[in-house]
This record gives structure tokens, sequence and C-alpha cells, in this order.
């Protein structure tokens, strides 16, 4: 296969539902490289789902030990990290993550994303009375701050998870 040696980890960040798992994954096995993720991690080392995090122990809780996860895997490991769609919001983290790492914007359009989440409860900042509003607030107060990563890919709808991941690593 390929021999890819990365200089530094590609932080894969962007809303919920852009796909940064799915084209993160493909991303990895295209390089074969490992496959990070900071949601997976903090739930590993919790032993809860976020939605019981931010339940018991709220949103700010959640996003201290996500830092931590972050700035951990980008300390020891190199590979592809997709975060939770609120990590790249912090400034700090930001900073970690253009330092350590590359970091990538998968920027997918509003209805794209709502066809990906809606109907799922595993997401605890959409458990609104009216999830897809919220999610639009969402995406409108984000893109800009997303918009500071390194790289920008546009998730056209029409695209596979592949296809994405091909667009990525085309970037990189
Ligand atoms: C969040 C996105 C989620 C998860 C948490 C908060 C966000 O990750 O970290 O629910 O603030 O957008 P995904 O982007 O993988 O859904």
């Amino acid at each position: 296969g390929t021999h890819w040696i990365l200089k530094k980890t590609v932080v894969l960040v962007g809303m919920m539902g852009a796909g940064k798992t799915a084209v993160g994954k493909a991303l990895a096995a295209r390089l074969s490289v490992p496959f990070l993720d900071s949601d997976a991690e903090i739930e590993k080392a919790a032993n809860m789902t976020i939605s019981e995090i931010f339940q018991r122990d709220g949103e700010a809780f959640f996003r201290a030990r996500e830092s931590e996860v972050i700035e951990r895997l980008l300390d020891t490991q190199r590979g592809i990290l997709s975060t939770g769609g609120g990590a790249f919001l912090s400034e700090r983290n930001r900073q970690m993550m253009s330092d350590k790492g590359v970091s990538v914007w998968l920027n997918a359009d509003l209805s794209l994303l709502w066809s990906r989440v809606k109907g799922k409860n595993t997401r605890p900042l959409l458990r609104t009375a009216h999830p897809y509003e919220t999610l639009r607030k969402i995406y409108e107060t984000r893109a800009p701050v997303y918009a500071l990563a390194d790289l920008n890919v546009a998730a056209d709808p029409g695209y596979s998870i592949d296809d994405m991941a091909a667009e990525v690593e085309a970037a990189l």
C-alpha cells in the first residue's frame, strides 16, 4: 500500500454530521496511518456516552476533557484525528491543532448536515424543541470560526465518503 509518513496529525474539524469520523477513517485507511477520535477517547476514558457526560457533568466539564484528550493525542500519536464539532471553537484548541497538526474544515452545507443528524439522539446540543433551527443557528455561528482552519474542504453532497477522503488527501 501507500507509505505516507505524516509530519503532522491531520485534524478534522466541522459540524456534527459533516462526516469527520467516516472521512477520517477512510483517509486513515488510504494513507495507512492510525485513526484517532476525540469523542471516542472521551467516552472510553469516562466509560460513558457523550450524552451521559453532558447530562451528568455538563458541557463545561465535557469541553475540559475534550481539550485534554486532544492535547494528549497530538502529543503522543500521528494520524488522522476526528474531533467533536465544538472542539475548534476554543482558541487554545485551535492554536494546539495548528501548531501540532494541520486542521482541516469539512464544510458540508446545512441540508446535508441535517439529513445526517436528524432522528438520531446522540447529539445533546440538538435536544431542543426545534432541532433544525438549533442546528442552523449553530452552523451560522460556527462557520466563520471553522473557516480559520488551515485547509477548507467542501463536502459536496454528491460525494461519497471516499471521494471526500480523496479530496482531503489531495489538499494535504
Ligand atoms: C458537539 C459535537 C459532537 C460531540 C458533542 C458536541 C458539538 O461531536 O462532541 O455532542 O459541539 O458540535 P460530532 O461533531 O462528532 O457529532
